[in-house]
């Protein structure tokens, strides 16, 4: 028999999202927290610019929150908007309070140093010099060790949640996971009596992404199995400035280098940025990678350039002296050269829909972070606002969790993975074969210009995919590679039918085929029972 768990609480991912719900319930109920890889796997470690908050005195909830619907292409829900920015605040307090090392100031003005991006009205994203994500992350997973109600379960894939329906009960629930065990590899049961899927997001279904290698939008396909409606899937956001390098696998250069500064640059050295934007380097990031990608496609070349040498050398390693190292050890110097740059796939902007207490579609399963579609980044998200999603969400769906609970009894019964008809795979090539192929024609044909006959090839080639790898899945033992690629086709599948059906472009998306942007619009809802997946 293969191990089982029972707690009040399953968190499956211990990026930003997981952890801070994990800590806020702590003290009250227990907590299993489930990682693909190591805990710091996600891409909150990664994350460097920060995080958007009005700190400064100066500075208004409603000037972010009109940046924010700005950016946002007037898909924003303006009540999540409001209702995220105006915890803004509260959720940094927290976190110093947790012990995050935020990068002071050297004035006096403001105690922590606020730098600016893209779409920014004011200087609001606090942070710990280039390596925000590190500083968080490892903040939180240390509280969060320390917790004597705080389990967590390293290397452990979730395959699909438990609901009512596999258990031939009547009526949307969830009560647990399916969960692959990858150092001994057995499929292990995880009973919970709520469940807070803090999964990430689904960027690694592009060839290239800034993004770590578990980014696979398993939470989005899980959810979906199990009935939860997903919206806005076609607004993927690909970040303007990844180094340019065989061997970088598409390393960040933050936005918060153009807010201090860095201009963007054409091979022969001239700026670019005014003629498709007037706020220059500072647009929108949807703006910025077009233009690079527009500007890539008309000269023929490989790559466009970032530069920030005209500022003082001793202002860029102080502020970026992560980046300054990494492009250091690739032979470039940042205080003294232009650095290569190309777009690569970055966030995920839509998700699994739900309330503003993290609610799904399904009763006692959340969703929070990246995973999620709460209606706050609309058609493209603002620089550094996902961290906050994160941490404002993870307290309401604790909150919610708490209020719940007298109404939630524990469930004793669930029946176990069962493998009696599978065999081991002999064809470990046919997974591998598939992640390229799928991965490749995601960038080819749905990536940053769109049309409607490349949307179609593409989800011509994805439905052959699924099949395929459907059949692999009930045939042979399940692998962390095998549930990934099932979640990214499914992911690419969610992608391409919402990209199909908006007959506008609008922010991220962008189509030859409608280029205007409609004068009416809503959010793209997908609901399950409208598809045979
Ligand atoms: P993640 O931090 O991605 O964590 C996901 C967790 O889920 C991981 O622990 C993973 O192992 C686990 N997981 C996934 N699937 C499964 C499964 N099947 N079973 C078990 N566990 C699973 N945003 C900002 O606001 N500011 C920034 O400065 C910023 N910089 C960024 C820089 C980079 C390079 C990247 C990639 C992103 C950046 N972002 C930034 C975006 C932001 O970091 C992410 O959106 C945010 O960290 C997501 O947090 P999360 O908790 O939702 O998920
Ligand atoms: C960056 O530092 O450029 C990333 C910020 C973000 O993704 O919000």
């Amino acid at each position: 028999m293969n191990p089982t768990f029972q707690h009040d609480v399953l968190v499956i991912g211990s990026g930003a999202a997981g952890l801070t719900v994990a800590l806020k319930l702590g003290d009250k109920l227990n907590v299993a927290v489930l990682c693909k890889g190591s805990v710091s796997g996600g891409s909150t470690y990664y994350a460097q610019g920060g995080v958007a908050a009005v700190l400064d005195s100066s500075d208004t909830v409603d000037a972010h929150v009109r940046d924010t619907l700005t950016a946002g292409a007037g898909l924003c829900d303006e009540n999540s908007v409001r209702f995220t920015i105006e915890r803004s605040k509260r959720s940094i307090e927290w976190l110093i309070q947790q012990g995050v090392p935020f990068t002071e100031n050297e004035n006096t003005e403001t105690e922590y140093h606020l730098t600016k991006e893209g779409g920014h009205s004011h200087r609001r994203i606090i942070h710990q010099a280039d390596t925000t994500g590190r500083a968080i992350s490892n903040t939180l997973v240390t509280r969060a060790k320390e917790h004597p109600n705080i389990e967590f379960f390293e290397q452990r894939t979730a395959i699909d949640l438990i609901t009512r329906e596999k258990l031939g009960i009547k009526g949307r629930g969830c009560f647990g996971a399916y969960v692959l065990n990858c150092d001994t590899e057995h499929v292990e049961l995880f009973r919970a009596r709520f469940v807070v899927i803090a999964s990430g997001g689904a960027s690694k279904v592009y060839l290239y992404t800034s993004n770590p290698d578990g980014a696979c939008g398993d939470g989005i396909a899980m959810a979906w199995r199990a009935g939860c409606r997903v919206a806005n899937m076609e607004f993927n956001q690909f970040h303007p400035t990844c180094l340019y390098h065989p061997h970088a696998k598409s390393f960040l250069l933050s936005e918060a280098l153009r807010g201090e500064g860095a201009k963007l640059l054409l091979p022969d050295g001239s700026r670019f940025m005014h003629k498709f934007d007037h706020r220059g380097e500072l647009a929108p990031r949807d703006i910025v990678a077009r233009a690079i990608d527009h500007e890539i496609k008309r000269l023929g070349c490989d790559c466009l350039y970032l530069d920030i040498s005209h500022k003082p050398k001793d202002f860029i390693q102080n502020h970026f002296p992560s980046i300054y190292k990494r492009c250091l050890s690739f032979g470039y110097d940042l205080t003294e050269q232009p650095i290569p740059i190309v777009p690569a796939a970055h966030y995920t902007c839509g998700g699994i829909v739900t309330d503003l207490r993290g609610r799904t579609d399904v009763q006692q399963l959340y969703a929070i972070g990246e995973t999620s579609y709460t209606g706050f980044h609309g058609a493209n998200r603002l620089a550094s606002n996902s961290l906050l999603e994160c941490f404002v969400f993870a307290e309401a769906a604790a909150e919610d969790i708490l209020d719940q609970l007298e109404y939630v009894p524990a469930i004793s019964v669930a029946p176990e993975w069962d493998e009696s008809l599978v065999t081991d795979s002999d064809e470990d090539v046919v997974i591998s074969h598939n992640w390229d192929e799928l991965r490749r024609f995601m960038w080819d044909y749905v990536g940053i210009v769109r049309t409607d006959k490349r949307l179609q090839r593409a989800e011509h080639r994805a439905n052959l995919l699924q099949s395929e790898i459907a059949e692999y899945y009930s045939n042979y033992k399940v692998s962390n590679d095998l549930i990934e690629l099932r979640n990214l086709v499914m992911v690419a599948q969610l992608i391409i039918r919402s990209a199909l059906s908006r007959k506008e472009s609008r922010g991220l998306h962008y189509t030859l085929d409608y280029p205007q942007t409609a004068k009416a619009t809503k959010p793209t809802l997908l609901t399950p029972e409208n598809y045979s997946d």
